[in-house]
C-alpha cells in the first residue's frame, strides 16, 4: 500500500480482509531487500488503482517508496489501472505519462466511464470492475497466446421471439457456457466477438459484445461476422419456433384464449454454411432430453460441424443455468468422449483445447 492508498484504507483492514501481510515501507530495519524480494516472487503486478501521480512516477522511473522501487525491479508483466478525476485523465501530461508507461512495456486498462467521487458527473476515470481487471491479470498470465491471430466468435444465451409488444417466446439459456467460453479464448490472446442474446450473468466488458434480440438479428450478425471468422462457437439457444405475426398492440384477455401460430425460425449454424471461411473450424451445441447421441451427431452431419457438445437437460448440474455441465463431445468421424461433471469453465478450456486441435491440424 502506497501512502496515498493508507490515506483511504488502514493496512490493518486490508491485512484483516484479505489474511495477507501488507507491505508498506521501503526503509527502516528488516525492510531492506523487500523491494526486491516482493519484485521476484511475483509473477504480476498489478497496481489498482494507479493514481495520476502514481502513473507519472512509474513512466519516470522514480522508486521513491515500495511500490515505485518494485515495479522497477519487477521483471514479470505490469498492469496499471488508472482512476482519477476525469479531467486529471484527460490532461495532456497524464496522456502523455500514460504512452510513456506503455513504451516501456506496462499495461494499462483504460479507466471506465461513469459516475465520478465528490459530485464531479460523469465521465472516464473511474476504476473498472474487479472482475475485469481480474480477466486482463488472466491474460497476462495465460502462458500459452495460443490463439493469437485468431478470430473467434462465441455466441451464448436466449433469443427472445416478440408475441405482442410486452411478451415473448424464449428459453432457460443464462449465457454462462458461451460466456465462460468467450472468456477463456480471450485469455489465450483471440480476437472474440460474443454475439449475445439474452443473458442472465454480467457480460465481459473487455470483449467486443454485439447485442441481438432476436434469431433473425442473431443470424445476420454470426453472418456478418463469420467470413472472417476462424472459429464460430454457437453455445446460445436462439429459438426453433417464432410467432407468425407478431401483434402491433397488446393482445388483451379476450373470452377465448387467443391462438399463437407459430413458424420455423431460421436455423442460424445451417443457414450460414456458404459464409464460412476455408478451414474454420465450427463447434455447435445440442441440448437433448432424449435419444442424445443420436439427434448430436444427426446435428453435427446437417450443420456440418468439426464437433457437437451434447449435454442433457434433464440431468441435474448439467445445462440451463447451472455452473457447471457434463457433456459428450462427438467428433465428424463418430468419436465420442464422455466428460465428468465439471465447471462450465473448466470445460471451456477442455473445449478450447479440442479447437486448437483441429485448428492446427489444418
Ligand atoms: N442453433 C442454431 N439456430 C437455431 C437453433 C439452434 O444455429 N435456430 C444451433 C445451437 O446454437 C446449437 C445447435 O444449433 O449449437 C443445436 O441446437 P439445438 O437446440 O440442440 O438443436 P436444434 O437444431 O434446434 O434441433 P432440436 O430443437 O430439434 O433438437
Amino acid at each position: 500500500m502506497t501512502r496515498g492508498a493508507r490515506e483511504f484504507i488502514g493496512p490493518i483492514t486490508f491485512e484483516a480482509v484479505t489474511g495477507r501481510p501488507v507491505h508498506t515501507e521501503i526503509f527502516g530495519p528488516g525492510h531492506a531487500l523487500d523491494h526486491i524480494r516482493l519484485a521476484r516472487e511475483a509473477n504480476v503486478v498489478v497496481v489498482a488503482p494507479a493514481t495520476a501521480d502514481f502513473v507519472g512516477r512509474a513512466a519516470h522511473g522514480l522508486a521513491d517508496d515500495l511500490l515505485t522501487a518494485c515495479l522497477l525491479a519487477a521483471t514479470s508483466k505490469v498492469l496499471l489501472v488508472p482512476a482519477m478525476n476525469d479531467r486529471m485523465w484527460s490532461h495532456a501530461q497524464t496522456k502523455r505519462n500514460v504512452e510513456h508507461a506503455r513504451s516501456l512495456g506496462y499495461e494499462i486498462l483504460e479507466p471506465a466511464e461513469g459516475p465520478l467521487a465528490v459530485g464531479e458527473g460523469s465521465g472516464p476515470g473511474r476504476m473498472p470492475e474487479p472482475d475485469e481487471i481480474m480477466s486482463r491479470v488472466g491474460r497476462l498470465l495465460e502462458s500459452k497466446s495460443s490463439l493469437k491471430g485468431k478470430k473467434v466468435i462465441v455466441t451464448a444465451g436466449a433469443t427472445r421471439e416478440p408475441i405482442d409488444p410486452v411478451r415473448f417466446i424464449s428459453n432457460h439459456s443464462s449465457g454462462k457456457m458461451g460466456v465462460a467460453l468467450a472468456r477463456a479464448a480471450w485469455r489465450r490472446g483471440a480476437e472474440v466477438t460474443l454475439i449475445v442474446g439474452h443473458v442472465d450473468i454480467p457480460l465481459p466488458s473487455e470483449i467486443l459484445t454485439l447485442k441481438t434480440e432476436t434469431v433473425k438479428e442473431m443470424a445476420r450478425a454470426v453472418a456478418e461476422q463469420l467470413l472472417a471468422a476462424d472459429v464460430l462457437i454457437m453455445a446460445a439457444a436462439p429459438a426453433d419456433f417464432r410467432p407468425a405475426t407478431v401483434a402491433p398492440e397488446k393482445i388483451k384477455k379476450g373470452k377465448a384464449a387467443p391462438k399463437i401460430v407459430l413458424e420455423p425460425a431460421e436455423d442460424i449454424l445451417r443457414s450460414t454454411i456458404s459464409r464460412r471461411k476455408k478451414a474454420s473450424v465450427i463447434v455447435g451445441f445440442a441440448l437433448e432430453t432424449t435419444d442424445g447421441i443420436r439427434n448430436a451427431k444427426e446435428k453435427l452431419k446437417s450443420k456440418e460441424l468439426d464437433f457437437v457438445v451434447l449435454n442433457d437437460a434433464k440431468e441435474a448440474g448439467a445445462g440451463f443455468g447451472v455452473d457447471t455441465n457434463r457433456v459428450t463431445v462427438i467428433t465428424r468421424d463418430g468419436k465420442e468422449e464422455e466428460l465428468e461433471l465439471m465447471s462450465k469453465i473448466d470445460l471451456a478450456e477442455i473445449l478450447l483445447d479440442r479447437v486448437e486441435r483441429e485448428l492446427n491440424g489444418r
